[in-house]
């Protein structure tokens, strides 16, 4: 499959084409990310979350992001472009070359084409211009911007007033002035993003802000149903569509697996496929004869050492005496 690059994705903007772009963290999710031909392949910090078990994706560090930023590269070594978030704490000093020489980790290390960054105030903007002249592609996001979240107080949409929704049209365009290639626009309304999409030259990728931006993505794991955990669903955004329920079919997986070993099914004559010649068989056989009596003197005596330990296990647990 040919490489998504920056101008390409500039260009299906310019011909009304939409773009398609995936979160991914690992390198089986990047296989399929890369086999289904998807344009944006983010290795989001939204690892934090639906990897790693956090409730927010604050704690996730540049380390563990090289780590999965690696992994995926080795699913997905072309096709989609490439971006890795760049973590909370990593890029928001006035010493812009902190996030430039973070930046270059998620490049030389982890294998990216490009950063996200998420805010659009005048230091993220300058920001944003210091690591594209250091040569590295940057992504913007605004919006809901979940780093943010104890600023914001909780994930929920922005942009809902006119003087807000306003601010998120300057901030978006202060991100294109600094060189952002795209800017993902995060839970504000339809209409906002929509004067956003329309008033940039660059691509908007939407999540939760409706139809009318240059492309939409999804986090893999709540778009295909990975976590079947039955409290899940309230975390799942209302904005995201269900492609897949991967959890279920994982859960039963394994419970059939269960039932099988326990009851024989599995490996059964099918699946033990290394078989011996009849005549190394029939060696075998002669050599286990030899010393049929020795096995089994070691065999019982084994067989006693573990009754007896049972039976110390009980004993003790109860507070007999004997010992
Ligand atoms: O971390 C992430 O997955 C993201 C997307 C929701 C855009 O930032």
């Amino acid at each position: 499959m040919k490489k998504v690059t920056v101008p390409s994705l500039v260009s299906k903007k310019r011909h009304g084409k939409k773009i398609t772009m995936v979160t991914a963290y690992d390198y089986p999710s990047a296989l399929h990310v890369n086999r289904a031909g998807i344009d944006i392949l983010l290795v989001g910090d939204s690892c934090a979350m639906v990897e790693l078990g956090y409730e927010t994706t604050q704690p996730m560090t540049l380390d563990q992001m090289v780590h999965h930023c690696e992994a995926v590269k080795r699913g997905a070594p072309s096709g989609p472009l490439l971006v890795g978030d760049m973590p909370l704490g990593t890029y928001e000093y006035d010493d812009t070359d902190v996030a430039l020489r973070n930046a270059y980790r998620l490049v030389k290390e982890g294998g990216m084409d490009a950063v996200k960054l998420e805010g659009g105030s005048k230091l993220r903007a300058q920001t944003a211009r210091k690591v594209t002249e250091g040569g590295v592609a940057v992504m913007g996001h605004v919006g809901l911007t979940p780093q943010a979240i104890s600023v914001i107080g909780g994930f929920r949409a922005q942009g809902r007033t006119a003087v807000r929704a306003r601010q998120l049209l300057d901030e978006a365009l202060r991100l294109q002035e600094a060189g952002a290639f795209c800017i993902v626009l995060e839970c504000i309304p339809a209409n906002v993003a929509q004067a956003i999409t329309d008033t940039l030259e660059i691509p908007t990728i939407g999540i939760g802000a409706g139809g009318h931006t240059s492309g939409q993505v999804l986090v893999y794991h709540d778009m295909l149903g990975m976590t079947s955990h039955p409290h899940h669903k309230q975390f799942v955004p209302k904005f995201c569509k269900r492609y897949g329920q991967l959890g279920h079919a994982i859960v039963k997986g394994l419970e059939d697996f269960k039932v099988d070993v326990e009851e024989g099914i599995f490996p059964g004559t099918e699946y033990a496929p290394y078989k011996m010649s009849d005549e190394e068989r029939v060696a075998f056989d002669a050599l286990l004869a030899k010393d049929e009596e020795e096995r089994q003197r070691i065999h019982d005596e084994a067989a006693a050492k573990l009754d007896d330990s049972d039976e110390y296990e009980k004993l003790s647990l109860y507070g007999s005496s004997k010992d």
